[in-house]
């Protein structure tokens, strides 16, 4: 294993600055994780550093450290730990990675090294004499199967022989590196048998029956109950649906009616309980990222369902109405049908879409492409609409999203207002930057 620590001084630039668009693509990668988690965004920062300067410089470490507010030693734990990053220059065509873990060293990774040391340098982490290529060894990077094998920035090259690599070292120094094929080097498929496949040759069956799950020992004999009513939880594929055909007549078929009757049968059990959910919630508290918009549960509450009406010309919605959900037995309750998602998750817009082409919702700090596309789904697509959004509106949609204050923690509406009233430019004139 090769020691890591930072490169000389006398090679360290005296600072580090990501481009414009690193810096943007940093932004919003720091703000995919929920408040306070900032910090996990190191590994992506540092390594979109390492892919614009070729290395990890001390300046890099200190500007990522401080754009994330983590003390420096944390950031350089993590540089120094993860062979990934290159803490000293590297050659500017290729940089060798050479596993030198057991089954690579089994397999001859000690010649791949001293190949590395006759035709680039004698030492690791240092330049050849045009300074376009460098090597060192490395721990498993994970294609075992076909090793002895070097890593080349992003690429593997596999199934090495001595005489391979001295071939692909000389393509690279040349600066025909993409002339090399990345993976096997040998005739194998991926990780495949060398010499061809070896064992599921059979083929596929035209028709092969679907897996269908037998009742459960408690199972009423007969159907379903009359009452039983489908609800968003965990319902499964319709298997008699899928299967018609191949069903029809078929013993199979009571034994799908049987199944389908059981899961109908225990969703309304479950919902004449009253069952919270609350486990689920739990397991959600910690993604805020409001990836799911499944995740308008609100802790066992039954929710009403709320209709924010919103003028077409795209200005602020004009109210927000609850009407009443129960929870009754057998039938299912506000908890498992989502006011805003249908049985497919799909969002249920809550704004009446405004006519014309759609603001970029993006140039909204704390809004990524994820975020504005469930934004367009609820009918929100407008700077104006945000910017006149009222208490209730902000409740509601996070609340649908479950943002936990985000909407107004990052400020949206004053964006919003600034974005809807001159664009860049006021933006610019009100918050004393660009936005994303
Ligand atoms: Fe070399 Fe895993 S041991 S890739």
């Amino acid at each position: 294993m090769s020691v890591r620590r930072l490169a000389d001084e006398s090679v360290q630039p005296a600072s580090f600055a990501f481009t414009a668009e690193n810096l943007a693509w940093a932004e919003k990668r720091i703000g995919l994780y929920p408040p306070g988690r900032q910090q996990s965004a190191v590994i992506p920062l540092l390594m979109r550093a390492q892919d614009q300067d070729g290395w990890v410089t001390r300046a890099t470490i200190e500007a990522v450290a401080e754009m994330l507010s983590m003390p420096y030693i944390r950031v350089l734990e993590v540089a120094t730990f993860y062979t990934q990053f290159q803490l000293q220059p590297v050659g500017t065509r290729a940089h060798v990675q050479v596993c030198g873990t057991t089954p690579c060293m089994l397999r001859g990774a000690e010649g791949l090294i001293e190949v590395c040391k006759s035709k680039i340098h004698p030492e690791p982490h240092r330049l050849n004499e045009d300074g376009t290529l460098s090597w060192e060894e490395v721990e498993c990077a994970g294609v075992c199967v076909n090793a002895p094998m070097v890593a080349i920035f992003h690429d593997t090259y596999e199934d090495l022989t001595a005489e391979r690599l001295e071939e692909i070292i000389d393509a690279f120094h040349a600066g025909k590196g993409e002339s090399i094929k990345p993976g096997p080097q040998i005739d194998r498929q991926f990780s495949g048998a060398e010499g061809g496949e070896t064992s599921l040759l059979e083929k596929p069956t035209a028709t092969r029956e679907k897996f269908v799950p037998p009742p459960a020992p408690d199972a009423p004999a007969t159907s379903a109950p009359a009452a039983a009513t489908p609800t968003t939880a965990a319902k499964p594929k319709d298997v008699a649906e899928e299967n018609a055909p191949a069903l029809k007549g078929a013993p199979q078929e009571a034994k799908v009616s049987e199944a389908k009757a059981e899961t109908e049968r225990k969703a309304a059990a479950q919902s004449a309980k009253g069952t919270s959910g609350e486990p689920n919630k739990a397991m959600r508290e910690d993604a805020v990222g409001a990836e799911s918009l499944g995740s308008s549960l609100d802790g066992g509450k039954a929710v009403g369902k709320a209709t924010v009406n919103a003028p077409a010309d795209g200005g602020a919605p004009a109210s927000v109405k609850k009407t009443k959900s129960t929870a009754k037995a057998g039938k299912a309750s506000a908890r498992e049908v989502s006011p805003t998602a249908d049985h497919a998750g799909t969002p249920q817009p809550l704004f009446d879409k405004p006519a014309g082409a759609a603001d970029d919702l993006k140039l909204i700090a704390g809004i990524g492409p994820v975020l504005e596309g469930k934004l367009n789904a609820l009918g929100i697509t407008r700077f104006e609409q945000i910017a006149k959004f009222k208490k209730a509106d902000i409740t509601r949609v996070d609340e649908v999203l479950n943002f936990r204050g985000r909407i107004e923690r990052d400020d949206w509406v004053k964006q919003a207002k600034a974005l809807a009233k001159g664009g860049v430019e006021e933006y610019r004139k009100v918050f004393g930057k660009d936005p994303r």
